[in-house]
């Protein structure tokens, strides 16, 4: 028999058993935005003197940017009553290989820092990280001037790049990606001349919100973003709660019966509450106060939705924990235009779709999207999350509310990447039993 784990302590295991189902209901915060955290501490290492970061996200994509930084020369220390401080500016090239674990934002974010900096980065990560593309980055910070190579020619991490030389460009990603965007303005910040990134559907805004509070100079006109050369200076920042980790509960709530979520402190900012939207049109009882960033969500019947790549930039993150909604509503979701989601910590159309075949559920997974049969009744299941934190979140929350029996989620360990103590505050609002998997 395996040992009993207090669910606090249930983070790193491998195999996550919970026995559901029941409402989710209560009120709760959740861990420091991820996005945010990765731009605080890229920014204040590249800024001049001091910042103090307040509600920083813990999880272990956020600790790698944070370890990554000290390779430069930065000094992080504990300011106290979960403050972080950074004293920069990065210093020298790094003396070490930069390793980014499981982030992708972590990663790419990162290579455009490197691109600036005159001297040799090397920038790597674990093996799912390996596999996802990094040309969309190396492309535009080549055409810059940076030097980068890569496996299959500067295609994948590792990344080698030798920074510094660069010159300003104007580019349009093909793919929508705030992570692209914010590579290409951070080299921008050290090139000659200005440097401009035009988007086919606009994407999450942190990175020229946060180069703004910085001091750079950087102006939004439509759908592109200039920033000029400069430098920046320290400064405080306080970091929201996630709204992609408020989407489980947001789900969790209407998976059942008498489900009632609060979530509290949430970033209100553009480009990241668009699932409220979708949770509306499924006819969700949901509201996001946009002045206070809480989030109220009760139990609603719901219907099938159909998203189109509009809809996708927006709402990046929460396709798997939509997908399920879907899964209990009534009618039949088409989701398209999101061939990128293939692109993330897992395939996420196949690994949602996979998720969603285990739970009992009908789908079709298409090249760009699924199509999902709704008003299913979930059978408990046994999910891979294929090293995916946001796969295995949402299986542990369908296996919590709305799937009789036992549901067992093998590599739960990815959750820790995103949000540490998961484990622990399902238990809380679901009270499901929560035990470490065979
Ligand atoms: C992020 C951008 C998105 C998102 C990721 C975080 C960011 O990725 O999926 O979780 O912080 O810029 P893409 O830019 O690749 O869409």
């Amino acid at each position: 028999m395996t040992p009993a784990v207090p669910a606090a302590d249930l983070d790193a295991v491998s195999s996550l058993q919970v026995t559901g189902a029941g409402p989710a209901r209560g009120t709760l915060q959740v861990p420091g935005d991820k996005s945010i955290s990765h731009r605080a501490l890229l920014l204040s290492a590249m800024a001049h003197g001091p910042s103090v970061i307040t509600g920083l996200s813990r999880g272990q994509d956020v600790t790698h940017t944070l370890r990554a930084i000290e390779r430069f020369g930065v000094v992080v220390t504990d300011a106290g009553e979960g403050r972080v401080r950074v004293e920069g500016p990065l210093r020298h090239e790094p003396d070490d290989v930069l390793d980014h674990g499981n982030a992708g934002t972590g990663i790419r974010l990162m290579s455009g820092v490197c691109a600036g900096i005159d001297g040799l980065s090397v920038l790597t990560g674990d093996q799912f990280l390996r596999r996802r593309p990094m040309d969309r980055v190396a492309v535009p910070l080549g055409l810059m001037g940076a030097a980068i190579d890569g496996r299959e020619r500067g295609r994948l991490a590792p990344l080698v790049i030798h920074g510094g030389g660069l010159t300003g460009i104007t580019y349009s990603p093909k793919v929508a990606s705030a992570q692209v965007k914010s590579a290409v303005l951070l080299a921008g910040l050290s090139a000659k001349g200005s440097t401009t990134v035009e988007e086919i559907h606009p994407t999450r805004r942190h990175t020229e919100e946060m180069l703004d509070q910085f001091g750079a100079r950087v102006r939004v006109e439509g759908h592109a973003v200039t920033v000029e050369p400069g430098e920046l200076t320290g400064t405080d920042v306080r970091v929201p709660g996630d709204p992609s980790q408020a989407a489980f509960w947001a789900v969790a709530a209407l998976l059942a019966d008498e489900g009632e979520v609060i979530v509290e402190g949430l970033y209100p900012g553009y480009g990241r509450s668009d699932f409220v939207g979708v949770l509306k049109r499924m006819g969700a009882d949901v509201d996001f106060g946009l002045s206070t960033g809480v989030l109220t969500v009760r139990s609603s019947r719901l219907k099938a939705v159909e998203l189109t790549a509009e809809d996708i930039p927006g709402i990046v993150d929460e396709v798997p924990v939509l997908a399920m909604a879907a899964a209990v509503a009534e009618g039949t979701t088409v989701i398209s235009g999101a061939g990128d989601l293939r692109a993330k910590e897992s395939d996420r159309i196949a690994s949602t779709s996979a998720m969603l075949r285990a739970f009992g559920v009908r789908v079709t997974e298409t090249e760009d999207g699924m199509v999902i049969e709704g008003a299913s009744r979930l059978r408990p299941a046994r999910v891979d999350s294929h090293g995916d934190h946001r796969i295995a979140m949402t299986a542990a929350v369908a296996g919590a509310c709305a799937a009789e029996g036992t549901t067992v989620i093998d590599g739960w360990d990815s959750v820790a990447t995103s949000y540490p103590r998961f484990a622990a505050d399902l238990v809380r609002l679901t009270r499901a039993g929560v035990e470490q998997g065979a």
